[in-house]
């Protein structure tokens, strides 16, 4: 029973992703649901391939399947629309993607999001279940006319406005040595929000051009690198003066730990300005640290936690100041962060990519006293 089981799940594995693998190019989508596609493309979702983005492309070449020139495993979330993804996801085969192939550089694409059906769970990471019938898109609208290019599919769509249809890539992605290198919460229904009405919310702009709207759903996919100013509401940053010191609170309401990705440094920025004097005081850093022998380790080599200093879900985290505030003074509190850990940098030979080395913003609190 237990051996046809697996067998099963080992099988659906390998081919579920690629059942069809012809996906509407998003270009197509472009003249009809033009400020969409717009956003979608400024999001990372079109810019997932190693050829668009320097940080992915840094990670991926050092991994010992590239410089072997053989299959791209990570092709089954940041290409997902490319033609020969069965390929790309098999062991011994020479898949690599490539700048010339139209599919390789869709990105996580229109079509191919918006035919997602289901979500197998599985322990390593999660597939995505592809309809086969092109041109029908899952969509949740109530009230919506017809699309002359393409069906909307409205049944079996609760995926779509739940969440769900996020975490075939986003929920959790184990090593060989079964770490989980990256994982976010998935129980992710919190207060009715889930990653979609954080991640996609409702902007002014019609859905398209044929039936003017007022609205539509954001697909800037906020996030660490592009609109994070959209998620500030999500995260309080708060001052409790005391009589010797004071503290800073950072409340994370989000359902995930503030940044997913072991790449990642969140650092919380204090300063104190009295009369024209400015002291800054010394940071604070949030990181998630994964290694091996007590050594940080590229995700493939690690074995375990290090070090996990990064604000968790729903956590209400307090940093203390041994600075003594009087009247007068105004303190300026700045939360942001690297996308990559500045320690990791000269590694990944990432030092002249200004992404990777700049220190992001996300949101700043001035308190006066
Ligand atoms: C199970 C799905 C999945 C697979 C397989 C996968 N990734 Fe990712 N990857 C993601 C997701 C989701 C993100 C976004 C995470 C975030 O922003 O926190 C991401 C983000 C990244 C980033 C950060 C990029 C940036 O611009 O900051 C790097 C680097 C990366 N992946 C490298 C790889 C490499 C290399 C492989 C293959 C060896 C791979 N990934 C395979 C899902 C996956
Ligand atoms: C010729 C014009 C046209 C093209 C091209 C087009 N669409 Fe549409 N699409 C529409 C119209 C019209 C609607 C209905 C809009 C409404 O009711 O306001 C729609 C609705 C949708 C919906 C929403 C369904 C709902 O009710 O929630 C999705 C999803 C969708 N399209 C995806 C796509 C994708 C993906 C592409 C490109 C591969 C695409 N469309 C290309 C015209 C088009
Ligand atoms: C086919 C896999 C896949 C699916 C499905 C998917 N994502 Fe992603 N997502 C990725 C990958 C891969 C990245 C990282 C791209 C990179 O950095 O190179 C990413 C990045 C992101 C980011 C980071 C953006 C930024 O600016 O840093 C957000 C936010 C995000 N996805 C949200 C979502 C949401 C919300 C959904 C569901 C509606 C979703 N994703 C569905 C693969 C996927
Ligand atoms: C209550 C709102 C909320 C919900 C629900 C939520 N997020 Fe987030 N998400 C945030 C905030 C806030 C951040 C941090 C700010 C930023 O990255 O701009 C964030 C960051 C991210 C990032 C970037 C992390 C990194 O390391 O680069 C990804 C990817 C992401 N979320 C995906 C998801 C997915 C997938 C879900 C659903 C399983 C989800 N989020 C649910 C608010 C939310
Ligand atoms: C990562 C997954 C993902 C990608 C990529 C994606 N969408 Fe969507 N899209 C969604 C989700 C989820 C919803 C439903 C939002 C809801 O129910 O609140 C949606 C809603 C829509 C709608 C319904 C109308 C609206 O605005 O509410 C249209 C039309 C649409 N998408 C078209 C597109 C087009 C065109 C592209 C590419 C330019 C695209 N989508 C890329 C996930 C995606």
């Amino acid at each position: 029973m237990k051996k046809t089981y697996l067998l099963i799940l080992l099988l659906s594995s390998l081919v579920a992703n690629d059942k069809t693998h012809t996906f509407a190019s998003s270009e197509d989508c472009k003249a009809c649901h033009t400020e969409i596609y717009k956003e979608f493309n400024g999001s990372m979702h079109m810019h997932s391939t190693p050829q668009k983005d320097p940080i992915h492309n840094a990670v991926w070449s050092k991994h010992p399947a590239n410089k072997k020139m053989q299959h791209y495993g990570c092709g089954k979330c940041h290409t997902p629309a490319a033609n020969n993804l069965n390929d790309m996801l098999t062991k011994g085969k020479k898949a690599l993607p490539n700048l010339e192939n139209r599919t390789h550089q869709e990105g996580i694409s229109c079509a191919y999001c918006h035919r997602i059906k289901d979500i197998e769970l599985h322990k390593k990471h999660n597939t995505n279940i592809i309809a086969t019938t092109p041109k029908a898109y899952f969509g949740t609208r109530k009230e919506h006319i017809d699309s002359p290019y393409h069906a909307i599919v409205t049944k079996g769509n609760e995926h779509m406005r739940n969440g769900n249809v996020c975490i075939g890539c986003h929920s959790h992605k184990m090593n060989k040595h079964k770490l989980n290198v990256c994982s976010t919460n998935i129980a992710n229904e919190m207060d009715g929000a889930n990653c979609v009405s954080c991640h996609m919310p409702k902007v002014k702009g019609s859905v398209s051009t044929l039936h003017e709207t007022k609205k539509h759903t954001f697909h800037g996919f906020a996030g660490s690198h592009y609109n994070s100013d959209m998620l500030q509401k999500y995260v309080d940053i708060s001052l409790l003066k005391e009589i010797n010191d004071f503290i800073v609170n950072v409340d994370n309401r989000s359902s995930h730990a503030l940044l997913l990705h072991p790449l990642r440094t969140a650092v919380l920025k204090v300063s104190v300005k009295r009369k024209e004097k400015v002291t800054q005081l010394r940071d604070k850093v949030f990181v998630r640290v994964i290694g091996h022998n007590g050594k940080p380790a590229m995700p493939w080599k690690a074995s375990v936690t290090l070090k996990d200093t990064m604000i968790k879900a729903n956590e209400k985290r307090a940093v203390k100041y041994d600075f003594k505030l009087q009247k007068g003074d105004s303190v300026t509190v700045v939360l942001g962060w690297y996308l990559v850990n500045p320690k990791a940098i000269k590694k990944l030979n990432l030092e002249n990519e200004k992404v990777a080395t700049e220190f992001k913003v996300f949101k700043t609190e001035k308190f006066d006293f």
